[in-house]
């Protein structure tokens, strides 16, 4: 007779030891491997909130950065010793010359990767650390066509970046999608477009009709071809291996295609859960997640907004928090925090490390409003983003502050003048959570 515990042993004697180098690629991965070194961070609001920042600060300490979901709908700005970098694609550890991957439910423009790769490997990062999953699929300049034109055709348009992203999700929901593996075979290529061809009557006309954009659709496959491989096998053996891994988010949890404000929401899961099955890893292995919002609200296209502003303290979070789109350039629309929604992600979300970041932005508003509730909003505790369309927010009302701190170097909390502290501490009591950082400052030493 054989008992459960030694023929477990048993398994693993076989397998071998459980941390070896990972680039020897034989560590096994069991459902009995318990990882606990992967981070995941997202967005808390609409997007735009300084993933790209805190992620490249956060990257410091990691081997591996992940993106998980969206594609290049996204805009993740850093700034490396004074220079503004913008990051569609890559993950925002590429600037550490650290190991990026790409995962199967982020959809991939091969043009721009391209395009962004050598921009990186000019500033410094070496191509052969980036892992693109065959998994993941393609924009095709078919996609971005239809995403310009259904938005045309809406009687409400979402106000979509015309990025071809939710006709791409929308072929792979679809079971006709064209995955990054066919990158490495021109006959799988072929066969897709002829099958595309049968099965979508306009587009063999597009095809024949856009034969440019094509060509370099086809050159930019072949180029990232070499990138493309298993990586979500490599991602788990480095998890069982013990390195540190960082997954960076897209977009932000209140665009999220199920749990955010349905239809103005991109077409991926942005919310935390959505990396475990976007990267093929066990929810088991997830340490903590970080949340990132802004001290105030801002939300590119359309969709509600109940604290939006559109006076001249709208104006001046515009203005001093520089609030144009990294990706369209699209004036982004500004509004007081919104904690009822910020709660809300981070309920959704499970957010145990909650990133207030752009504290500076508010400095010179002589009051500051938080939404703490909705006048019209049956259950508040519920989920009011199902009913927010015409929420109108109840506020309560803060004294603002000129300067963040009388000190000239902010290195702790306790440096922030009293008013900050109190809008603070506000925070903290609403969603019943500590605030884990803050940042008040666009490169990657503004921050306690
Ligand atoms: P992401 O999409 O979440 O990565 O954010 P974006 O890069 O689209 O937008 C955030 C913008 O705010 C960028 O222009 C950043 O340089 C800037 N930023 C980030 N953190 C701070 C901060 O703490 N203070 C200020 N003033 N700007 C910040
Ligand atoms: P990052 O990662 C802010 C918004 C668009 C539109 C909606 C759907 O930089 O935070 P899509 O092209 O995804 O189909 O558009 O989602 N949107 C973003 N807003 N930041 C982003 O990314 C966004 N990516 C998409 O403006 O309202
Ligand atoms: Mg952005």
């Amino acid at each position: 007779m054989i008992t459960l515990g030694s023929n477990l042993e048993n398994v693993k004697a076989i397998q071998g030891p459980q941390n070896q180098n990972p680039a020897k690629g034989v560590v096994p991965v069991t459902s009995t491997n318990d990882s606990k070194n992967i981070d995941i961070l997202i967005g808390a609001q609409w997007g735009d909130e300084g993933k790209g920042k805190w992620v490249d600060i956060l990257s410091e300490k990691s081997d591996l950065i992940v993106r998980y979901q969206g594609g290049n709908n996204a805009g993740h700005t850093i700034y490396v010793n004074g220079e503004k970098k913008v990051l569609h694609l890559l993950p925002s550890g590429v600037f550490r010359n650290k190991a990026c991957m790409i995962g199967a439910g982020v959809v991939v423009n091969p043009v721009v990767l391209q395009e962004e790769l050598k921009n990186a490997c000019s500033s410094g990062f070496e191509a052969k650390n980036l892992w693109v999953s065959g998994r993941a699929h393609l924009i095709t300049p078919w996609h971005i066509h239809l995403d310009q034109e259904f938005e045309g055709r809406r009687d409400k348009p979402i106000g979509t970046t015309k990025r071809g992203i939710g006709p791409t999700y929308s072929d792979r929901a679809r079971r006709i999608g064209l995955r990054a593996s066919f990158c490495k075979s021109p006959e799988r290529m072929a066969t897709w477009k002829k099958q595309m061809s049968m099965l979508e009557p306009k587009f063999s006309d597009f095809l024949e009709t856009n034969s440019e954009e094509w060509k370099a659709f086809d050159k930019a496959c072949t180029q990232i071809a070499k990138q493309v491989c298993d990586a979500e096998a490599r991602l788990r053996k480095w998890a069982v291996a013990g390195k540190s891994i960082l997954i960076e988010g897209a977009q932000g949890a209140l665009l999220d295609v199920d749990h955010g404000s349905y239809p103005f929401v991109t077409s991926s899961n942005t919310i935390a859960g959505g990396a475990c099955a976007s990267l093929g890893i066990s929810p088991r292995w997830i340490r903590d997640i970080y949340g990132i919002a802004k001290a105030y609200a801002t939300r590119v296209g359309e969709g509600p907004f109940p604290t939006e502003l559109n006076d001249a303290s709208g104006k001046h979070l515009a203005d001093v928090g520089h609030e144009k789109g990294a990706t369209t350039g699209r004036p982004r629309r500004c509004g007081w925090l919104d904690l009822v929604a910020l709660k809300y992600a981070v309920d959704v979300c499970g957010i145990n490390k909650l990133i207030i970041n752009k504290l500076d932005v508010l400095s010179g508003l002589d009051t500051l409003k938080i939404c703490t509730s909705y006048k019209k909003s049956a259950d508040n505790d519920a989920s009011p983003w199902m009913e927010a369309c015409e929420a109108e927010p109840n506020y309560h009302e803060l004294s603002g502050w000129k300067k963040l701190s009388e000190k000239p170097n902010i290195a702790t909390a306790d440096d922030f003048s009293d008013e900050t502290r109190s809008y603070l501490a506000y925070i903290e009591k609403f969603l019943d959570q500590k605030i884990d950082r803050i940042g008040f400052g666009v490169d990657r030493s503004s921050f306690v």
